[in-house]
């Protein structure tokens, strides 16, 4: 736990997919799922990345511009400097519990399940991506010993579409008490208008661009709220339209 940025040695890295790695820092924190923390390169940037776990502290990182381009230069030995945990995480609520993740949102869902297991919740995953290649995380969701739906864009891995589709049918099939998800903000605005429709409980984790981390420089404000600390994870509803 740090609130000034603190160099953490990369112990491990794993290629998940072309695009995006996870990273397992020599870092041992206490924090909540859904929680993020900045990670700085001196002389470069500082960017958010979810909690996929806090003790070792890793995260998941999708190469999609200069910073993570520069992350995934990165080898085991070298440091970035992290601070954090920052933000509001997920409140296990019930039993039975939805996750729902799309493209790099699923990095905090391990970590909440792992959580829920550990208080003695049930939980059923579903995770889409464009592409079959796109998929993350769904094997080690299964590893956690539960069942995960996949659904695909393109259809070239379990039920094409998107992963808004099966989530009907499977409310229907077994009782929930509360969905999760992390995701990009159509596929989450889509899950707040699906949860309000099924009057289902939602914990909904939204990006915004972030500086500070703290509340301070207003940047991830979206519709009156500081996503910084109000957020990322917000209550369905809790987001004004
Ligand atoms: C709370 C939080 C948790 C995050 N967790 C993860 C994570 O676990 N793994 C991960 O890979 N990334 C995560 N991100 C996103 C990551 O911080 C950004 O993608 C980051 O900007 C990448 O930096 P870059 O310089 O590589 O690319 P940039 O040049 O900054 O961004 C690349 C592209 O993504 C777009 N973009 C960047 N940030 C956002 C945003 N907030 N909303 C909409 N579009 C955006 C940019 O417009 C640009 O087109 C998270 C962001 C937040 C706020
Ligand atoms: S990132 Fe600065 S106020 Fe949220």
């Amino acid at each position: 736990m740090s609130s000034l940025p603190t160099p953490a040695r990369i112990v491990a890295i794993v290629q998940e997919n072309a695009r995006t790695k996870t990273f397992v820092f020599d870092a041992r924190w206490q924090a909540e799922p859904g929680q993020f923390l900045m990670a700085w390169l001196p002389r470069f940037d500082e960017k958010p990345f979810s909690l996929v776990n806090d003790d070792p502290v890793t995260i998941m990182v999708a190469n999609v511009g200069p910073f993570t381009a520069m992350l995934h230069g990165l080898r085991a030995g070298d440091r970035v400097w992290l601070r954090g945990p920052f933000g509001r995480g997920f409140k296990i609520e019930g039993e039975r519990l939805l996750l729902v993740g799309g493209g790099y949102g699923v990095a905090p869902l391990s970590f909440l399940l792992a959580r829920a297991l550990a208080q003695g919740c049930s939980a059923v995953a579903a995770i889409g991506a464009r592409t079959a290649s796109d998929l993350l995380y769904v094997d080690r969701l299964r590893s956690q010993g539960i069942d995960v739906i996949v659904t695909t864009e393109d259809g070239s891995a379990g039920q094409p579409g998107l992963v808004t589709g099966p989530l009907a049918p499977l409310l229907q099939q077994k009782r929930t008490d509360c969905l999760y998800a992390c995701g990009p903000h159509g596929m989450l605005a889509a899950l707040e208008r699906f949860a309000q429709s099924h009057d289902l409980p939602a914990q909904l984790s939204w990006e915004a661009y972030m500086r500070c981390g703290i509340g301070v420089c207003g940047s991830c404000e979206h519709k009156g709220r500081v996503l910084c600390l109000d957020g990322p994870v917000l209550r369905s509803g809790a987001l004004p339209r």
